[in-house]
């Protein structure tokens, strides 16, 4: 696992001068009135109610050891309410075949009354550079619009497939499996649930670690959850003893239409304690529905039941990364072919511009240099284009047909067979 970085640090702390004049802060951790008004502007930004006392302090739990910026102006009637705010941290991100450490940038928020003056993209800008600065590799973070980011070169990298399956047609073709599935408690569900994302997280690219308040927003604990008790849990438990999967649901019972069963997170950290869970959820007694979000584009699930036109399946961007340093980022991974091609990368903020010749040989080790001539292959592309090809679910054949990357086929053929993931990416948890 490559060494992680420090967090970028907290010296600039000095006020840095936003558009407008404006108070650009770093809020130091042990701020916690500072730390509540990000989580008060925040949730005023997600078009959420005002935080109780309760949820502000769970939140201050959930955000510890973030980086938080909030951007203030001297001029309103409530000076201490930031107009806008970013919170940041370094997570191991799964690669194919590896990891990479990476800055996750979230809470990105600018109020309705400071709107398109410039402040996201100060932020923005600000993130990266500091990322780039502490040697970040890359930047991550989920989006609530698709045309927000890319303009600061984030390109898309994991898509989440959301499922609805009629169970009354769906059938049972998958795998007999010998483990148990029990019901838990809600406090389990929130240990299980974190525990089996660690353990199986690795299998794919993308993911990232999970954080205790999440678990507890997913089991239906968190503070503030005023439906939680609604929420069950069970376990996959395999035949060795040993808990491989947990998955947290809930119940709805209209009084007309379909009875549905929506899973909040299916965790596994086997493809036998996936099978077990999808099927306990497709073979609910008196439920009609099943949906599931943030699932890979290869989960298995339309191919576990017979009639696979019972499952369908809607698609949306998901992760978008922002490679800064292409050397790092580049050899933080696997490639599932030798190759040796020159990427010549543009990249309007700088960090990944150049020529830069990736070779993989036949034992799969890696070397990414700044290119001196080689005469290889080139393949040019933006940033974006790389960052989104980084974790091999993204074909590079679409990206060239696009007119996104572009090279000779031999070159295109070459860049593909290496990148692609023989496991899709999923972040199967929003940060
Ligand atoms: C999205 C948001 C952060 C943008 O903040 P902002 O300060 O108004 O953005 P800026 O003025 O810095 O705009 C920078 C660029 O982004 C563009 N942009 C801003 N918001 C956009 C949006 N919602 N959709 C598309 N483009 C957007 C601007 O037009 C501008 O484009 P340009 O560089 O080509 O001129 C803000 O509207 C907001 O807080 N929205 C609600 C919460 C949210 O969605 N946050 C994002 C979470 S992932």
């Amino acid at each position: 696992m490559p060494q992680t970085p420090a967090r970028p640090s907290h010296d600039r702390q000095s006020a840095h001068a936003a558009p407008d004049a404006l108070e650009y802060r770093v809020i130091a951790d042990d701020d916690h009135a500072g730390i509540d008004a990000v989580s008060r502007a925040g949730a005023r930004g997600f078009l959420m109610g005002e935080p109780t006392d309760a949820e502000l302090s769970a939140q201050r739990a959930a955000v510890e050891g973030r980086r938080h910026i909030a951007v203030f102006d001297a001029s309103l009637l409530h000076p201490e309410v930031p107009v806008a705010t970013v919170g940041s941290w370094i997570t191991e991100m799964s690669t194919p075949g590896g990891s990479v450490p990476m800055w996750a940038i979230s809470a990105v928020t600018v109020a309705p009354t400071h709107r398109r003056r410039g402040i996201a993209r100060s932020m923005l800008e600000r993130e990266l550079r500091d990322a780039s600065d502490a040697g970040l590799a890359v930047a991550g973070l989920t989006a609530s619009e698709a045309t927000i980011y890319g303009r600061y070169g984030f390109g898309i990298a994991t898509t989440a497939v959301r499922f609805t399956v009629d169970t009354r047609r769906a059938g049972w073709v998958g795998p007999e499996t010998d483990g148990r599935i029990e019901f838990i408690d809600r406090e389990e569900l929130a240990v299980h649930l974190g525990e089996v994302h660690e353990e199986g997280r690795w299998e794919r690219p993308g993911d990232v670690r999970g954080w205790s308040e999440r678990w507890r927003e997913f089991a239906g604990i968190a503070a503030g959850e005023e439906d939680g008790k609604h929420v069950r849990g069970v376990r996959y438990v395999d035949a060795e003893g040993q808990v491989r999967g947990a998955m947290a649901y809930r119940v709805f019972e209209p009084d007309s239409g379909p009875v549905r069963l929506d899973v909040r997170l299916l965790a596994a950290a086997s493809r036998e304690a996936e099978a077990a869970l999808w099927r306990f959820a497709v073979q609910y007694d008196l439920v009609d529905q099943v949906t599931a979000d943030h699932r890979p584009v290869d989960d298995p699930l339309p191919w576990l039941v017979l009639d696979t036109r019972a499952v369908t399946a809607e698609s949306r961007d998901f992760e978008w990364l922002r490679i800064l340093d292409v050397p790092a980022a580049l050899s933080a991974r696997a490639y599932a072919a030798p190759v040796s091609v020159v990427l010549e990368v543009d990249d309007r903020l700088g960090y990944g511009s150049g020529a830069w010749l990736l070779q993989v040989d036949a034992s799969g080790s890696v070397s990414v240099g700044a290119d001196e001539g080689s005469g290889e292959p080139r393949v040019a592309l933006g940033i974006v284009e790389l960052s989104s090809l980084f974790l091999g679910g993204v074909s590079v054949r679409a990206l060239a047909d696009a007119g996104r990357v572009r090279g000779s086929d031999v070159a295109i053929a070459a860049l593909a067979n290496a990148f692609h993931s023989w496991r899709a990416p999923q972040l199967s948890i929003g940060y």
